[in-house]
């Protein structure tokens, strides 16, 4: 499976912070935002990774992450010139995606819980149809919103609505087999003039063959699209980590976790990083595992 982090858009909403800076790469408390969706990808197991930006900010993204050798996966990178939409990343991609399914996340989406590992296993292991997610909010109106019939049964998706007809939004997870290249092309714009992701999503619930999972309170899926959200965001994942000791989205402990390098691998990326708390994460794992080696 191929995965996708679309880090492009405006980012109007967060002005004047995202006039000269992409909003994926603003921090959300000691990491850039887009460590947050990239280590989902990693998470589920993807090496093969696109990332997706503006002409302005590509290059800010290729300095940031690189390669993505040193941590044991690959990184290909690719400009959208302007943002039409969510469903545009898989036409942009459809080199980069091949013959392979494909998973998509916002990279201003930020998830952490409980059973997340699992979760994502489960949709990326399902190898025909779709699979996208429902988050209990408060107030859906802002998001993709779930729309179920008496028996829960999934009928539609909207985007947006102005009377949501649950509390079900849809976040910016989506799994998808190969035929979504060709569901998007043929998606028409919406009244505000983009290529809608919920539009592909509604192309595979015709079929019969869209899995909605529900995500239940064990789970955080944290808004980023105002300024309070991301302190909000921040604030939880500080009081996480200081609780705990574990980091929430350390790309590189996850790649070490999921086998992608050593721990000698490691060590080093954390003696580059050995004057922040960060860095001094990495070296406090890898010690521990060079002594069990
Ligand atoms: O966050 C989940 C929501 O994301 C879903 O519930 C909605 O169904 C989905 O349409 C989307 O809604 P947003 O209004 O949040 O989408 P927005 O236009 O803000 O774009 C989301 C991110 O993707 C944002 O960080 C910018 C980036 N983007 C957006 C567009 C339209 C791109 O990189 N390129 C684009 O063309």
């Amino acid at each position: 499976m191929k995965g996708i982090i679309l880090a492009g858009g405006k980012g109007t909403r967060l002005y004047p912070m995202t006039k000269a800076v992409s909003k994926q790469l603003l921090s959300i408390y000691d990491k850039p935002l887009i460590y947050y969706p990239l280590s989902i990808l990693l998470l589920t197991g993807i090496k093969e990774i696109l990332i997706i930006s503006t002409p302005d900010d590509i290059a800010n993204y290729e300095r940031l992450l690189g390669t993505g050798e040193n941590i044991g996966v690959k990184f290909y990178y690719k400009v959208q010139e302007t943002p039409r939409g969510l469903a545009d990343a898989f036409i942009l991609g459809e080199d980069f995606i091949g013959d392979d399914n494909v998973c998509l996340i916002l990279g201003d989406n930020v998830f952490y819980g409980k059973d997340l590992s699992r979760v994502l296993w489960n949709a990326r292991d399902r190898k025909v149809g779709a699979t996208i997610f429902g988050y209990p909010v408060k107030d859906a109106r802002e998001f993709g919103v779930v729309e179920f019939d008496r028996s829960h049964k999934v009928v539609s998706i909207e985007e947006k609505p102005k009377q949501p007809k649950s509390n079900y939004a849809v976040p910016g997870l989506y799994f998808y087999d190969n035929r979504v290249v060709e569901i998007a092309k043929n998606v028409k714009p919406s009244p505000r003039g983009e290529i809608e992701i919920t539009a592909v999503n509604n192309a595979y619930l015709e079929m019969g063959e869209l899995n909605v999972e529900l995500l239940g309170r064990g789970m955080a899926w944290l808004d980023t699209g105002n300024p309070e959200g991301m302190l909000k965001a921040a604030e939880f994942v500080q009081v996480v980590q200081d609780r705990q000791g574990f980091y929430i989205s350390c790309i590189e402990e996850i790649a070490y976790r999921r086998g992608f390098i050593d721990a000698k691998q490691l060590m080093k990326l954390g003696e580059d990083l050995k004057m922040t708390e960060y860095g001094q994460y990495l070296i406090g794992i890898a010690k521990e595992a060079l002594k069990h080696e």
